[in-house]
């Protein structure tokens, strides 16, 4: 507490202040004191108090000056007190009040300057992904088929060897089981049946026949699985679409005109299809189809005027296995064998991307290079 505080909780009389040239004085201590505290109040915390200090009603200077100055003044003084502490009250009351105003607008500043945004900085950039080409193949198949009255279906990529092989027409000593013996997954001791990779999408053709009953019309896009070296066109892993029609009247010339159809809606109408025999233990006859080269469009020729790099010459490429539904089939599914018929077939859509889009090595499909992926947005 300054001397000023214990001035203004004494009276005029202890003070030995008698004449009203000595209560001025005072008065003007009282002031000279407000005015340095005033100067050093900056934040609302410390306004607060300093008013309170100030103003207070209960035990403020001005409260102690009118208390112990003021009301037990000498008549002769009373005027003269009263006069200096409306004049002291009016200076501290502004002042407090400017000081108020002068904080606040300096916390609107303060909080302008802390939440600026700088509209001129460059934003923030968030690239947006795409699908992978396979993806989106995935869906143009789709579209073309579901065109025609297909729907889609998918089923699990783990399988018993019952789907991928048995129920296929594909016993357990059967030769092209060489081909796909292939991702065992290892279980615990006793249980009921082994469990592998799916090799191809196949096993859907039955899990679909045991659910619904002819018509069937479904494709299986999906990812498939064999223990293959990788190369320019093989990997370990890639991706089929499977198709199935079923019906009491399919004939071959729906078999053939619906491979048609997709391969020229896919390719373009430039393009022309082929079968040659075949073989797979759940179609007969087996079929595989060739389309003419979307490289050379069919002469064997480059455009620089050598062999076609990518038909070898021979004008056609292969494209995929297919074949009208082997009657021994239904048999694992519970149709009639003898009231309907059908086909299906199997594309690889990895070797069918790199044909369509010019793509020498399969494996870049797995690779996740932005470099390569950006060319398909
Ligand atoms: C099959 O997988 C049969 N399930 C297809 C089928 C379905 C025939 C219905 C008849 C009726 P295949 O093993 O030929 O057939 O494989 C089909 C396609 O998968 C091939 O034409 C090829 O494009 C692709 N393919 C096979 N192995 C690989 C591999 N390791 N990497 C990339 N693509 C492959």
């Amino acid at each position: 507490m300054t001397s000023s505080d214990n001035k203004a909780a004494q009276t005029l009389a202890a003070l030995g202040a008698t004449e009203p040239a000595r209560v001025s004085e005072l008065f003007a201590e009282i002031l000279a004191r407000f005015d340095g505290e005033v100067a050093a109040v900056h934040d609302d915390a410390s306004w607060k108090l300093f008013r309170d200090a100030w103003l207070g009603r209960k035990s403020g200077v001005l409260t102690l000056i009118t208390d112990n100055w003021l009301k037990p003044a000498t008549p002769e003084l009373k005027r003269v007190v009263g006069a200096e502490l409306n004049k002291l009250r009016g200076h501290v009351e502004a002042q407090i009040e400017a000081k108020r105003v002068a904080i606040e607008a300096g916390a609107d500043d303060a909080a302008l300057a802390r939440e600026r945004v700088d509209l001129s900085l460059p934003g923030v950039t968030r690239p947006v992904g795409t699908h992978h080409l396979i993806r989106q193949v995935f869906q143009e198949i789709e579209d073309i088929f579901v065109s025609i009255g297909f729907s889609v279906v998918e089923g699990p990529e783990i399988e018993t060897p019952y789907y991928n092989f048995e129920a296929l027409n594909i016993p357990e000593f059967h030769p092209v089981r060489d081909d796909m013996d292939t991702f065992y997954i290892e279980l615990p001791k006793g249980a009921s049946s082994p469990l592998l990779l799916r090799t191809h999408t196949s096993p859907m053709q039955i899990r679909t026949m045991e659910k619904r009953q002819p018509p069937v019309r479904v494709i299986v896009p999906g990812k498939v699985y064999r223990r293959d070296n990788p190369d320019a066109t093989h990997s370990f892993a890639f991706h089929q679409v499977e198709g199935l029609a079923v019906d009491t009247d399919i004939t071959f010339c729906d078999f053939t005109g619906t491979i048609e159809y997709f391969v020229k809606q896919f390719f373009g109408p430039g393009v022309k299809t082929r079968f040659r025999p075949s073989y797979f233990p759940f179609t007969e006859p087996s079929v595989e189809f060739d389309v003419t080269c979307v490289f050379c469009g069919g002469s064997g020729v480059s455009a620089g005027g050598g062999t076609c790099s990518k038909c070898k010459g021979a004008g056609w490429i292969e494209l995929f296995g297919a074949g009208m539904v082997d009657p021994a089939v239904y048999g694992f599914v519970g149709y009639d064998a003898k009231k309907v018929s059908g086909f299906a077939f199997g594309i690889g859509i990895d070797r069918l991307a790199m044909l369509k889009y010019g793509i020498d090595d399969i494996q870049v499909f797995f690779q996740s290079d932005v470099r390569f992926l950006r060319q398909f947005p």
